[in-house]
């Protein structure tokens, strides 16, 4: 089944929370030390997820009616991307990237930026970004894509 993506609203609050949270703690452990990723995880709390409902372009990717993940923009940047562990490696992650790219390019953007953390590093160099500047203190790799 091809997955729905649809603008995420206040009331999917909970959801992308637990999703972000389980996303960092069971796919990026795999990837980076567990204390970081456990770390990573703390950093956001519910109420902070709804302050970025608010101030970002959240975008969800739904599944017969199930939100499987979420990626967040803003003009040219991405602000982050997870999948529920339980959607992960089917390609949705790669479909919604595509999709926000798409997005993007619509709006006239020409370069996409991120930054990635070490254990999604591959995951975007597969699809077309490259490394900006060195990894910084906390880890993080700014990539690019060019949309045109
Ligand atoms: C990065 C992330 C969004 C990718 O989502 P996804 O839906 O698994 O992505 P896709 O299925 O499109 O691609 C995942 C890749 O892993 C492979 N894969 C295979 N089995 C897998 C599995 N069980 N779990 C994860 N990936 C798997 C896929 O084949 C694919 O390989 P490719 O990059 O060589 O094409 C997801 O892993 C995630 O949420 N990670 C934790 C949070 C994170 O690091 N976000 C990025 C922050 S910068």
């Amino acid at each position: 089944m091809n997955p729905v993506y649809r603008r995420a609203a206040p009331g999917d609050a909970i959801r992308l929370f637990e999703i972000r949270r389980t996303s960092i703690l069971e796919l990026a452990s795999k990837g980076i030390p567990a204390d970081e990723a456990a770390a990573w995880a703390m950093k956001l709390t519910p109420a902070g997820m709804e302050q970025k409902l608010r101030e970002l372009e959240i975008w969800v990717a739904e599944l017969d009616g199930v939100t499987a993940g979420w990626g967040a923009i803003r003009g040219s940047y991405l602000e982050g991307l997870y999948m529920a562990p339980e959607f992960a490696g089917r390609g949705i992650g790669g479909s919604l990237l595509a999709t926000l790219e798409s997005l993007m390019r619509s709006r006239g953007v020409r370069e996409i930026r991120a930054e990635a953390s070490s254990n999604a590093l591959d995951f975007y160099l597969q699809r077309g970004y490259r490394a900006t500047a060195p990894q910084t203190p906390d880890g993080a790799w700014p990539i690019a894509k060019q949309l045109q």
